[in-house]
């Protein structure tokens, strides 16, 4: 039922105290491979219980894939004109998105070259310059120094003075940041997801609300959460039951995957003007599709609808998270709540998969037919943990 990629996880020598690896012996051993593969007939089964709440693991996390990838931080209709902003704080890092006076988004570290003041308050506005709250030095939309305050300052070279820049790319109209100035683009690893999904026009869709909390769980509890459909029958039995059994996992790539709903299309919101034929024809095609961008994107897209779920993250077991709601231009009155409700009890699921996660019997888990893209999703996790201070 499930594709997964040809995972290259090789591993010479799996010794505890591998002095080659960071993680040393907290490097994933052979038998946990196995077990995270499914080798030798074993039922696969999650990365290792420390890869939740081990500071050493969340280091290496941190540094060589969270850092490494791409990463949704919001969406376009966030800073739609030019001179909007919204700042988000990843990483100990505050960093401002805005939109430059070409249209085009760009992410700088939100710190003034001078001395080292947050450059504007967090949250969001408008700004025709970046002027410094401290002795206002002055940066335009594209983050370069402007002007020093009151004086010239002799021997200073403005150009060495510009702000630090992120890279960003639209895609879909997400916006997402990758820390890594030489990472690869985002795009040609989507192909396969792009296909799928493109008729939908996502990248036209609206935000219709933002739902954003902290948390006190693994950024990775609630991306699980989001990508599989099994726990609707314990989590969320008095609204969704039953349902698990109409969601299959579908295409993946390798650093993706989705999950298809079979269940009847419906379009309570109209028709969306870009249909052609009877629906009924579409042989499921435009079935709700669950899509995991990894390491932490995950999304619900049905032609009228997306939501998704994004990250900042601040701490192994402590972010901030944001269950976003956008809705297609042909379909702008829908309302939010049912999805913050679900989602509410998506909220305990997490936090009671915390509290489980750190018992020392934690050695065997096991994925179930009905959430078998979970392997998929450990399986590159498990390559990322054992490569990703490589790249
Ligand atoms: S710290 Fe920004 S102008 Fe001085
Ligand atoms: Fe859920």
């Amino acid at each position: 039922m499930m594709t997964t990629t040809n995972l290259t996880v090789e591993r010479q020598a799996v010794e505890n105290g591998d002095a080659d690896h960071p993680l040393g012996n907290k490097r994933f051993s052979a038998e946990e491979l196995k077990n995270i593969r499914g080798e030798d007939g074993i039922i696969p089964g999650m990365i290792p219980a420390r890869s939740y709440y081990d500071e050493d693991m969340y280091k290496y996390e941190t540094d060589h894939i969270l850092k490494k990838n791409w990463l949704i931080v919001g969406r376009w209709d966030e800073a739609e004109k030019p001179g909007d902003y919204f700042t988000r704080r990843m990483f100990g890092e505050s960093i401002i998105i805005i939109r430059n006076k070409e249209g085009k988004l760009r992410a700088f570290i939100n710190v003034c070259r001078h001395r080292w003041s947050q450059l504007v308050e967090d949250g969001k506005g408008n700004a025709k310059l970046l002027v410094c709250a401290y002795h206002s030095w002055t940066y335009d939309l594209d983050g370069n120094l402007r002007g020093v305050a009151m004086k010239a300052l002799p021997g200073l070279d403005k150009k060495d003075c510009n702000l630090h820049e992120i890279r960003l790319e639209e895609w879909q109209g997400f916006i997402f940041l990758n820390f890594n100035p030489d990472a690869e683009p985002l795009a040609p690893t989507l192909t396969g997801l792009t296909a799928m999904i493109d008729k939908f026009g996502l990248s036209e869709f609206r935000m219709l609300a933002a739902h954003t909390y902290e948390t006190e769980w693994n950024y990775k509890f609630a991306f699980e959460t989001g990508y599989e459909t099994y726990h609707h029958e314990g989590v969320h039995k008095d609204l969704l039951a039953g349902s698990s059994l109409h969601f299959d996992a579908f295409k993946f790539g390798e650093n993706w995957g989705t999950v298809r709903s079979n269940l009847p299309i419906e379009f309570p919101h109209g028709m969306p003007p870009w249909l052609e034929g009877d629906p009924a024809d579409c042989d499921n095609e435009l079935g709700a599709i669950i899509a995991g961008i990894y390491p932490h994107n995950i999304m619900v897209i049905t032609p009228h609808r997306l939501m998704w779920i994004h990250t900042e993250h601040w701490e192994m077991t402590h972010n901030r998270a944001t269950l976003g709601v956008a809705v297609a231009p042909w379909a702008p009155n829908q309302e939010a709540d049912f999805s913050i409700k679900v989602h509410d009890q998506d909220k305990d699921g997490c936090r009671l998969l915390q509290k489980g996660i750190t018992s020392q019997y934690n050695k065997k888990s096991y994925v179930h037919p009905l959430e078998s893209q979970m392997a998929h999703y450990y399986q590159w996790f498990a390559n990322q943990f054992e490569t990703g201070h490589l790249k």
